[in-house]
């Protein structure tokens, strides 16, 4: 037998696939199917062949002529339509790129912000957005009668504490919750950052939103002074907002800190008006009732903690002037960021 059909039909499968252009697929008709081609030269060695080899040879050459013209047919829609994607498409031009997005300012703020403490030991973590009154107030040494207690402060959800009978679940109205969760479960040394929405009902207007953000920090150990709270805060302004930081420290009162004290920045270095103090934080040494209220040996410990809101901290360090910026997600004006 002169012709190995298998192999003859292998081959030619494999050749189709590198046709890719109307010239290709013409050549690739004429040598099998042309005058000169290899179904012809099948055709024409019938002549010489002995009888039993005939019949095999004759359905040899129809089945070679068949699938070539399958593959051709079947090519030729494929080639067209490329043929008309390169009229189309000029391919070596360079793309015209995807837009990409970026992180909204608020995230950017925040992970700057807890990226300078995390260099300097601390840890971050995230606690609940839904929480206790214990520990969004009880745990933190506000009293009962507290005016932040009030509904009018704080958003109380229609569902029961599970710990707590008859008292309801709430969204946490600042970060300090955060503090009281982490004590209950770990022990000192701690220096932990809480970055996290807190959820008040303020009428929304150009500084206030019923949902903001805040950065806590609170750091517990044998031995931390108030020195230590000034000089991690100062370096941590010097990093956030420049060198030239003009900060100073005025004394508050916070339950859940004793003393206690609000830190304020001079307008001047922010290129707004000179010796005008703007607040960004409040802050003080852990009270010895909040130690207590999460089990830890009486006088044991000492703990320095803060809170600051990421919105006035962006507003402030990039000269914005309407909170409702940060949620209206217009993106001419987040694209500047
Ligand atoms: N939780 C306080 C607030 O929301 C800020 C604060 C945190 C003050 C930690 C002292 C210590 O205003």
């Amino acid at each position: 037998m002169p012709w190995n059909f298998q192999e003859i039909e292998a081959r030619i499968k494999t050749e189709v696939q590198t046709v890719g252009t109307p010239q290709e697929l013409e050549a690739f008709r004429l040598k099998y199917l042309g005058k000169k081609g290899l179904v012809h030269a099948v055709f024409a060695s019938l002549g010489q062949a002995a009888g039993q080899e005939k019949a095999a040879i004759g359905k040899g050459a129809n089945d070679l002529k068949k699938l070539v013209e399958e593959l051709i047919e079947a090519k030729a829609g494929w080639v067209k339509a490329a043929e008309k994607f390169e009229e189309r498409a000029d391919i070596s031009l360079p793309g015209a790129g995807q837009a990409l997005g970026h992180t909204h300012l608020l995230t950017q703020t925040m992970q700057e912000i807890t990226l300078i403490f995390e260099r300097m030991g601390f840890i971050t973590v995230e606690t609940p957005e839904i929480e206790t009154e214990f520990h969004n107030f009880t745990g933190l040494n506000i009293p009962v009668d507290h005016p932040s207690r009030d509904a009018f402060d704080t958003f109380y959800l229609d569902a029961e504490d599970p710990s707590a009978k008859g008292r309801r679940l709430l969204l946490r109205s600042h970060t300090s919750p955060g503090q009281v969760r982490i004590m209950k479960e770990h022990k000192p040394p701690l220096a932990v950052i809480v970055p996290g929405r807190v959820y008040r009902p303020d009428a929304v207007d150009a500084s206030h939103s019923f949902m903001f953000h805040q950065v806590e920090g609170l750091l517990v150990d044998e031995k931390v002074s108030f020195c230590e709270l000034k000089g991690l805060l100062q370096e941590f302004c010097r990093r956030f907002f420049g060198p030239k930081v003009v900060m100073r420290f005025r004394p508050h009162f916070f339950p859940f800190t004793e003393p206690s004290a609000e830190v304020d920045i001079d307008a001047g270095i922010l290129g707004i008006e000179r010796k005008k103090w703007l607040e960004i934080l409040g802050c003080g040494m852990v009270n010895p009732r909040v130690f207590e209220a999460v089990g830890y040996s009486k006088g044991k410990y000492k703990g320095l903690a803060f809170g600051m809101g990421v919105e006035r901290m962006a507003m402030l360090k990039y000269g914005i002037n309407d909170i409702r910026l940060f949620y209206e997600n217009d993106v001419r004006f987040l694209r500047q960021f």
